[in-house]
């Protein structure tokens, strides 16, 4: 999938953390793995299961329910998941000895995938909920408080989003200036080593009126930057307000009209959805940033056909060019698979020669691993571990040189910083560039939500220091 898949299980719960009312209020500790998409969902579950009457917690010893949002990309995202339910079991069993309740729920592409196969693995499961049923988790909570095991898979007939609640004012304030907005999920392309039409279904659209009311929201409530989520987000075509089906630039074209929405972006795209009026957008639309992730996972003709992207590396090239032509500033970054099955030394040396003729502000690298039920897991000529672990070495660390490169640019230029949070050391603020760098600022440089110009100094490992221009 084009959503980069991030392990985020170090961000802890992705619902934030309100203090528990007095009295007997139950609580949901939501653990979150993998994309973007899944930290939005789990927002989502957080509001749905507010109106049961759940506050979030950040403590999981705190927790009446633990939900479990699960990443199915890669083997070691659902390996974690069984370990982490290894060790609720026992928290559930030392609950049980003294007589109070804990229910642990999986959601998720894991959820979706594996289904009733995870509580026939972990007994402990009280309920087990795919991505396009989060809307019935209240009802499937209380069938599960009447004893039952609940394993809710099936791709909905209903609109989800419909039925999900919209977050309250105070909970999108509380969750900060940035936010993300899913507008198409699922997936027709049928990359052959990704899981992801599997586990989150055919490509859905959700209609603008949806999209503009859930941003008008948004932006009332103080976020400035909104991040349009898809699998596959360039492939959105929706509704439009006259009737008419529009594409992703034209939403975007509406979306900066919203007062207070500064900063667009969309994530995760695929070249071959890339059409002219998304290319305009960039183009002419000042408020989306000029950052844009565009995977192309191999630079070997011969393995892209083998992926089944539907598109050669200099098909990809040529695009960037056109991207580039319309947004001179325009920093690109990238997903990239080592070791798909076929993959032999030239196919990885044209890998990084395309990176090289890129040149990546950012990217994320994978060893390929097969994925049951893909068709490259049914692939014969699998690369040994060895060698695909070589390769990845190899074209990280022409990534990390080209990212480090990128943010040594900068250095002196003077650039626009949204002010996102206080600073890890006191006296600083935390600030997002537009190619999505944390910026370190003097506390004094601006308040939360301020967009201000400021000069690069230095750069970080990760992140700029900056001055107020
Ligand atoms: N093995 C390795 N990487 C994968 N990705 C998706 N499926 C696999 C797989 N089976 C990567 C792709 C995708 C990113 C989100 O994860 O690069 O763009
Ligand atoms: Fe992205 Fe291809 Fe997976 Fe679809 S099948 S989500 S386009 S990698």
């Amino acid at each position: 999938m084009d959503l980069n898949t991030i392990e985020r299980d170090d961000i802890g719960p992705a619902a934030d953390s309100a203090p528990a009312p007095a009295g007997t209020a139950k609580k949901v500790f939501v653990k979150t793995y993998g994309c973007q998409m899944n930290v939005y969902d789990s927002q989502r579950m957080t509001d749905a299961l507010a109106a049961d009457g759940y506050v979030a917690t950040d403590a999981i010893a705190e927790a009446d329910l633990v939900l479990l949002n699960t990443c199915h990309i890669r083997e070691k995202a659902a390996e974690k998941v069984y370990s982490e339910l290894g060790r609720i079991r026992d928290m559930k069993a030392e609950r049980a000895a003294a007589g109070r309740e804990l229910l642990i729920g999986v959601a998720g592409c894991v959820a979706q995938a594996e289904g009733a196969e995870i509580i026939r693995r972990s007994p402990a499961v009280d309920l087990v909920i795919g991505p396009q049923t989060y809307h019935r988790l209240p009802d499937v909570l209380a069938r599960v408080r009447g004893g039952e095991k609940i394993v809710e898979t099936d791709y909905a007939v209903e609109d989800k989003f419909e039925h999900l609640p919209q977050p309250k004012r105070a909970e999108v304030i509380k969750r900060g200036v940035t936010a993300f907005l899913t507008v198409q999920e699922g997936c027709d392309k049928f990359c052959t080593f990704c899981v992801v039409p599997y586990t989150r279904g055919s490509e859905v659209s959700r209609p603008v009126a949806q999209i503009v009311a859930e941003a008008e929201r948004l932006a009332e409530a103080g976020v400035r930057e909104v991040t349009l989520l898809g699998q596959n987000v360039n492939a959105w075509h929706g509704l439009g307000e006259d009737g008419s089906e529009w594409g992703l630039g034209r939403l975007l074209f509406r979306l900066a009209e919203i007062p207070g929405l500064a900063r667009l972006r969309y994530t995760t795209s695929h070249p071959r959805d890339m059409d002219d009026e998304l290319i305009s957008a960039h183009r002419d639309l000042p408020a989306l940033m000029p950052y844009l992730h565009l995977p192309v996972q191999s630079g070997s003709d011969r393995i892209l056909k083998a992926m089944n992207r539907r598109h050669t590396a200099s098909d990809y090239l040529a695009l960037i060019e056109r991207i580039r032509a319309a947004r001179n500033d325009i920093a690109l970054s990238g997903d990239f698979i080592v070791g798909f099955p076929g993959e032999t030394e030239a196919d990885f040396e044209a890998t990084m020669e395309l990176v090289r003729q890129v040149n990546y502000a950012s990217a994320f690298s994978f060893k390929y691993s097969p994925r049951p039920g893909t068709p490259g897991a049914e692939m014969t000529d699998h690369v040994p571990e060895a060698v695909k672990d070589e390769r990845l070495q190899r074209l990280q660390a022409l990534l990390l040189k080209q990212q480090q490169d990128f943010g040594t640019s900068l250095v002196g230029r003077t650039i626009g910083t949204l002010i996102e949070k206080p600073g890890r050391q006191a006296g600083q603020k935390v600030g997002r560039s537009p190619w999505l760098q944390p910026v370190i600022v003097d506390e004094k440089a601006g308040e939360i939500g301020d967009i201000i110009q400021v000069r690069i100094t230095r750069t970080g490992y990760n992140s700029l220091f900056a001055e107020l221009a």
